[in-house]
């Protein structure tokens, strides 16, 4: 086999460049952590038979049809939502990408958001940076507590399942959930009870998103939504900013329609810093940090590389998102 090119797109951990490189691929990373601007990647992509990518690079269709000689897209996260699968297909161009490693560690971004919003840690501390911490008032920065509180998951999955988990083990809460089919073996292990998406919104003291998005959800948690939902209620997203209507979701939190969110996740990343939500009181902003632990990020490079290694010596990809371009 004549060594082929994979192409980096921007500085992922070195141990994913390592493996490449030690399996006879001819590595191109790049240095910066910048991602590259969509014409340098087009240009860049047309020289090389594998691409490791990840969420900002917008390999759309237009990118798959300029380069649909290429063996294999790797895509460093678990979502794939920059990239056209449909034209993958009919390119025959397998996808990789890398469940389960990140499932840990984004669970625990989306609990330490709750415990955070709960609590009103992020503006608190804002607070005392800005000289505002005087002395001990009873009735001022209150929190509301979360034990046995329900929780509603949309989108019980991997990650919806681990943060079930921890709700249950920290405050016993009790799990709901909606998914587009039901998840009987989640519901065995977490006691969860599946609920139509509108008792989900009308039950749920905190509402985690752990779905995928795409055309069913996004803009799905709008102006409509916030609306029936209880007004003491956190909404948690850590799955993809694009999921909930950033200014009804503002809106709601202005008039009490919902007490309060935690977001890993927002439209358009990045946040401005002058954005309203980062001065609310019940509001935490994390800056799509779910998968950032140093191992877990290590493991998704590891996958990341395997699953184009796995392509090319016939052990096959550990992890595609469209198998049916393999057969
Ligand atoms: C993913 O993997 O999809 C996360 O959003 C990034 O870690």
């Amino acid at each position: 086999m004549s060594q082929k090119k994979i192409l980096l797109t921007r500085r992922f951990p070195a141990i994913a460049a390592q493996m490449l490189s030690e399996a006879g691929f001819s590595v191109s990373t790049r240095q910066t952590d910048e991602p590259m601007m969509h014409d340098e990647l087009l240009q860049k992509a047309a020289s090389h038979n594998g691409l490791l990518c990840t969420l900002s690079d917008k390999i759309n269709g237009d990118f798959i049809r300029q380069n649909a000689h290429l063996d294999v897209i790797s895509q460093f996260a678990v979502g794939y939502d920059n990239i056209d699968i449909a034209e993958a297909n009919s390119q025959g161009i397998p996808v990789g990408y890398t469940p389960d490693v990140l499932t840990d560690a984004t669970a625990d971004t989306a609990f330490g958001l709750m415990i955070a919003t709960s609590r009103k840690m992020f503006y608190l501390h804002k607070s005392i940076i800005a000289g505002n911490w005087t002395y001990f008032k009873p009735n001022s920065n209150l929190g509301v507590e979360l034990k046995s509180k329900t929780l509603g998951i949309f989108g019980l999955g991997r990650i919806g399942a681990e943060m079930a988990k921890r709700c249950k083990g920290a405050y016993n809460m009790k799990v709901i959930y909606h998914n587009r089919n039901r998840n009987i073996e989640a519901e065995k292990a977490l006691g969860a009870t599946y609920v139509s998406f509108e008792e989900l919104l009308a039950n749920s003291d905190v509402l985690s998103l752990h779905c995928a998005l795409n055309e069913q959800t996004k803009g799905l948690f709008n102006q409509k939504v916030f609306e029936k939902m209880k007004p003491s209620a956190i909404f948690i997203n850590t799955a993809r900013g694009l999921i909930h209507n950033e200014a009804d979701m503002i809106e709601a939190l202005n008039n009490g329609k919902i007490w309060g969110a935690g977001l890993d996740v927002t439209n358009p990343e990045p946040m401005k810093p002058d954005n309203p939500l980062l001065r609310m009181e019940n509001v935490c902003i994390l800056p799509h940090i779910g998968s950032a632990t140093v191992e877990t990020r290590s493991e998704m490079a590891k996958l990341a590389a395997q699953n184009i290694i796995g392509l090319y010596n016939k052990q096959g990809m550990q992890h595609v998102v469209n198998p049916e371009v393999l057969k």
